[in-house]
Order: C-alpha cells, then structure tokens, then sequence
C-alpha cells in the first residue's frame, strides 16, 4: 500500500493556487498512491469559499471517500476570527511598520479585537465547520473522541498491519507557561488567563494525550503499526533552531511536545506525519526511535516536494517526490 502525504495547502480561490494543486495531485496521481494524507492548514482562513475550492479540486481527482483521503485540521483551518484579521505579514511587520506605522498600529488593534472575541468555543465551532466539510473522509474511522474535540482522535484501519490514527493538535494550551507580567497583559487584553493569547499568533499545539492514550490502547488498535497524524512538528530543540529563532520557535511549538512523546514511545508507532513549517523533510526523534515526516513544502516550496510511504510487510519505506 502506498500512502501520499502532503500538507499546508493553505487553499485560496486564485487560478495560480488552484493550478498549484491540480499539479500536486496529478504528480500523486503518476505515483499511483492508493491513499492521500493531508496533515492540516487545508485552507489559509478558513473561509467558506477556500474549503468549496479544495474539496472541488479533491473530487476531481476521485478523493471523495475515507477509503483514500485522509485529514486532519491545521491552526489556519480553527482560528478563522484571528487569521481573517491579519492584512499584513508577520515576517515583515518590523519593515512594514517603519513604512506606515499609522496604518500597522491600526492593523494590530483590530488583530487585538479579533483575539478579544476569541472563546475556545469559537476554536470549538471552527473544528466542528472543519469536520463537517470533510465528514465523508471519517466516515469509515473510529472516534475515541467527544463532541467538544470533533470526535478527535479519529482511528482509521489501513489493512491487516496499519491504521492511521488522526490527531487534533491545535488547541491552545490550558497551562499558563508565561511570566507573570506577560499573563497579566494577557488578562488585560482578554478576561481570561486560559486564552488564546498563551499562544500569540495562535500558532502553538496542544494534544490530549488521555484521549490519545484511550485509543492505542483499544483492542482493535492495540496490535497494529500506527501512522500518527498531528499538524504541528516535532522537531529537537536544536533542529527547530535551525529554521527560527528561540522566540519565534515559542509562538510555533508544541507545548507538550515530550509528555506527548511519552506515550508515543510505549505505542506501536511506525511513523509520525505532520506539517506546520512549510517544508517537506524526513527527521528522527527520541534519539533515532522514530521517524517523523514534514510534508508541508508541498505547495509553498518551489520543487513542491511530497512524501511517498510504501507500507509492506511490516514495514515503511519512505521517499521524496518533486513535483518538478
Ligand atoms: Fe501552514
Ligand atoms: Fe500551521
């Protein structure tokens, strides 16, 4: 069985973007992958026409079943109030400042005002829009989840040896891991110390690991190789390091990236997917126990790299594929 994996789409109406995609999955096509993963950030702001394009394009190439399409939710795809109200980009906000600071100072109170509104029931309400555009890709899953997660996280069963389990990372982190003058501008800013100011740019992950640990130990997961889905990355501290600054890494990262990793490692995982950073690599963790695959340079990196896993005999072979 081969698996196609591919990440941050970050759909949008345009032609350039719609032609981007059609070539992605024309190349997966020649591949002959028998299933495609899609590891979040389908749309970049969730917006109502960004999910009609994707799924539009995904049904012209026969991904209208869970038999062969898989995904998971990305923070573009559940903090539609946050990413609508950016104009700007982040990378360049210094520059841009310098240039127009009047109108980047107006920008920032509507980004402000926008985080203001936020409630983990709107992040609540995002996941449920998101599950129900693609509810025909878990109809064939297991849902060890409620209904305040989606029904996250989702087991699907691949063959007699693999199932993907699927993974909501994306919730802001309940625990307050700022310094107090931080969490008091937060209170200001928000009423509310648990909020999603603990993650600023609404960028950072969290994972129920109860949940997670509840579904590998069901007996129809228990003696299957896992492929395990989350949207953001796992990257070792130095290797993060390599991409972003320490800052910028702290607005980025999983939160609870090691007690996740606990369970991982007394698990039978085969292999981790994800996106988050728009690259597509292959990497170890837990000092070489693991491999985890970054797909999301598929479409934002210009050989529009994506992942090929080839599942036989216990066993994943991977490779990269460029799209040009
Ligand atoms: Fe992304
Ligand atoms: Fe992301």
């Amino acid at each position: 069985m081969r698996i196609a994996h591919i990440s941050d789409i970050h759909a949008d109406t345009s032609t350039a973007f719609q032609k981007r995609f059609r070539d992605l999955l024309q190349s997966i096509r020649t591949h002959r992958a028998d299933h495609l993963v899609i590891t979040g950030d389908l749309t970049d702001k969730a917006l109502p026409d960004e999910y009609d394009t994707v799924i539009r394009i995904l049904k012209e190439f026969d991904y209208s079943s869970g038999e062969n399409l898989t995904v998971i939710p990305g923070n573009h795809d559940l903090y539609p109030a946050v990413y609508q109200s950016f104009t700007f980009r982040l990378s360049t906000l210094r520059e841009e400042f310098r240039e127009d600071p009047v109108r980047i100072t107006k920008e920032l109170y509507r980004v402000l005002r926008a985080y203001r509104k936020f409630t983990p029931q709107t992040y609540r309400d995002a996941l449920r829009t998101f599950v129900a555009h693609f509810k025909w890709s878990f109809d064939d899953a297991m849902s060890f989840g409620t209904e305040k997660t989606g029904g996250f996280p989702y087991v699907k069963h691949l063959n007699d040896d693999f199932a993907i389990v699927c993974i909501e990372s994306n919730y802001v982190s309940p625990h307050i891991k700022n310094f107090l003058p931080y969490a008091l501008v937060k209170y200001a800013i928000t009423k509310d110390m648990f909020s999603v100011t603990d993650s600023p740019i609404c960028s950072n992950g969290w994972i129920d690991t109860g949940l997670f640990e509840q579904a590998l130990s069901h007996p129809a997961v228990k003696n299957k190789q896992l492929i395990v889905l989350l949207h953001h990355y796992l990257y070792p501290e130095e290797h993060g390091l390599r991409y972003m600054s320490k800052d910028f890494e702290r607005t980025m990262s999983l939160v609870n990236k090691d007690e996740f990793l606990r369970v991982v490692r007394e698990s039978n995982t085969a292999m981790l997917l994800h996106g988050h950073w728009h690259i597509t690599e292959a990497y170890s963790i837990c000092n070489g126990t693991f491999t985890a695959l970054n797909g999301a340079g598929a479409i934002r990196e210009d050989n529009g790299k994506w992942n090929i896993l080839d599942l036989s005999a216990n066993k994943v072979n991977i490779d990269e594929v460029h799209m040009s």
